[in-house]
């Protein structure tokens, strides 16, 4: 059956498609600047030394013109003023000997491939997927450790520095491998990602391993000795043992890299389900930029975003007539049958039991769900309130928590308070989730946050017995709203990993498909759900 949808009209298409074409060529101005890493002396500097730039280097380990997904490219933009372009790293998912694998390479243009906060958020990230999706991990490192400057924010807590290691440990004992070239400097807690790895390669005289630079030795103890020395491929490979292989330079490591890489490991485990031929859509996905509106409070029909990412456009829907703000329905990606969640509208009381349905249907059937989030919140009020929507919502976010199968989300336009949880925002675990650029999150839109905080400081002047200060409340009220319009934006939320990238909407069925592709390393277990208040 066909995504039934209301025809397009032509006119809003224009001004809607000039808008997005305008936000995807932002895109890839930012894209493109934090490709660059470093800048231009910076590169430079590294292939004087015999290096490659880090996606070249890329590039080499996977199989020829294999796709390669990679995530957060904007990870820190516009933070630190903008002095970690991409956070210094690279991670994605890419193929070696048609498998897919986790890579995650240094950038040391960027102050020498360091470790600021997100950098190691987006290392652990990496893993996070390598545990979840079963995918041994490569690991290209360049990089001078910890960003001093900002010890305290990468060092101690769980979720810093040593959580790399820790992981490491559990994701080869999980029969996952665990290799690293080390390409350049690896220094301090840098020095440990070889030293977890099950097999690391060292490259003569560019490579170095130690847990104190020559700079801090001397410091420390007063001894003069080179870097070479200290740590070089000649150190690790004959003395030590920290290596296992040593090579004379990038491209034999890179290779060796790609021979450890293509070991026998398990083929992916059976699905549960039966593929389908694969169909491409019937609608033109070029046409995405015409039907989402720049501005989220707009609404537009989500099947005509599903028409341009599923097989054939088909979309078999689930209660279509109840429930309408959300449409559900299954469908298929590249052949994989799926179940898909898309917003269209507030959610009320009704389409939340629709969506708890849903969901548990597939997670019953081991479908995986995909959930294309624009949505302003739950439907609130009196009449709303009394007929249980919080009871209602409750219900969905439970079934959408508990849910054993693959989730992948993708942020259309808005998401907003819980409806961000009920469509299966990052806390709750969907393998991967992109965003449009259109994209715009927040616990609540800016006006509505302005109104309540000045409604607040009204309240409060008024049991001080103060008089209300008009210019002051009106103040708040645009200091308010200026910060949520800067704090929603989808670069604001890429920075800081609460997405997997921001991406052209175009691209859609693509990258959806290669997460989807990635997901299926890892069997899909039955789900047994707890107690849902009915
Ligand atoms: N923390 C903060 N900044 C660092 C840094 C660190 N650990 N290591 C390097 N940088 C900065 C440098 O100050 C320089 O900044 P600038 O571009 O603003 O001048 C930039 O990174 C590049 O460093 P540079 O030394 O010019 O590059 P390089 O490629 O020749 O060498 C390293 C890179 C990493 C090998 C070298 O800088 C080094 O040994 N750093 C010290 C590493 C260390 O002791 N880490 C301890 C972590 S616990």
């Amino acid at each position: 059956m066909l995504a039934t949808a209301a025809p397009p009209d032509p006119t809003v298409d224009a001004t809607y498609r000039a808008a997005n074409e305008a936000a995807v060529a932002n895109l890839r101005a930012r894209l493109a600047r934090a490709a660059e890493g470093g800048g231009a002396a910076a590169q430079a500097k590294q292939r004087a030394r015999g290096k490659l730039p880090v996606r070249e280097r890329i590039e080499c380990v996977l199989d020829p013109a294999s796709p390669f997904l990679e995530l957060s490219p904007l990870a820190a933009d516009g933070m630190y003023d903008d002095a970690s372009p991409g956070a210094g790293i690279v991670t994605g998912i890419g193929r070696i000997g048609g498998r897919e694998v986790v890579v995650v390479a240094n950038d040391p243009t960027v102050k020498g491939g360091t470790y600021f906060p997100m950098t190691v958020k987006k290392h652990l990230r990496a893993q996070e997927i390598a545990f979840a999706n079963r995918l041994p991990c490569l690991y290209l490192v360049d990089s001078g450790g910890a960003f001093l400057p900002l010890q305290s924010e990468v060092f101690a807590d769980k979720e810093h520095f040593g959580r790399i290691f820790r992981n490491q440990a559990l994701l080869s004992a999980h029969g996952l491998r665990q290799v690293a070239a080390v390409l350049g400097s690896c220094t301090a807690g840098g020095a440990y990602v070889p030293a977890m790895c099950d097999e690391a390669i060292i490259v003569r005289g560019a490579g170095t391993i130690f847990l104190a630079g020559p700079p801090l030795v001397k410091a420390a103890t007063g001894e003069e000795v080179s870097a070479e020395e200290l740590g070089g491929a000649d150190v690790h490979a004959r003395l030590s043992g920290l290596v296992d292989y040593a090579v004379d330079d990038e491209p034999a490591a890179l290779a060796l890299a790609r021979d450890l890489m293509s070991a026998p490991r398990p083929a992916p485990p059976p699905t549960p389900w039966q593929r389908e031929p694969i169909a491409a859509p019937a609608e033109d996905p070029e046409e995405m930029l015409a039907l989402v509106p720049p501005d989220p409070r707009r609404p537009y029909d989500a099947r005509q975003v599903l028409r341009r990412v599923l097989d054939g456009s088909r979309l078999r829907e689930f209660k279509a007539e109840y429930g309408q703000t959300l449409v559900c329905g299954f469908g298929h990606l590249y052949g994989v049958p799926v179940g898909v969640l898309a917003n269209n509208g507030i959610l009320f009381p009704e389409s939340a039991r629709k969506g708890a349905h849903f969901v548990m249907l597939c997670a019953q059937q081991r479908l995986p769900l995909l959930f294309f989030q624009n949505i302003t919140g739950f439907i609130v009020g009196r009449r709303y309130e009394q007929e249980g929507v919080a009871r209602d919502g409750a219900k969905m976010v439970a079934a959408v928590a508990v849910a054993q199968v693959p989730k992948i989300t993708v942020m259309i336009g808005a998401s907003y308070g819980a409806g961000n949880y009920a469509m299966c925002g990052r806390a709750y675990d969907p393998r991967f989730v992109f965003s449009w650029p259109t994209h715009r999150i927040a616990v609540m839109g800016g006006e509505q946050a302005a109104g309540v905080l000045t409604d607040v400081r009204r309240q409060s002047l008024a049991a001080r017995g103060d008089p209300p200060d008009e210019a002051a409340l009106s103040a708040l009220r645009r200091e308010v709203g200026a910060r949520y319009e800067e704090e929603a934006s989808p670069y604001h939320a890429t920075a800081r990993l609460w997405d997997d990238g921001v991406i052209d909407p175009r691209q859609t069925r693509q990258v959806v498909g290669l997460a989807l592709a990635t997901t299926l390393n890892a069997p899909i277990p039955a789900t047994d759900y707890g107690v849902l208040r009915i």
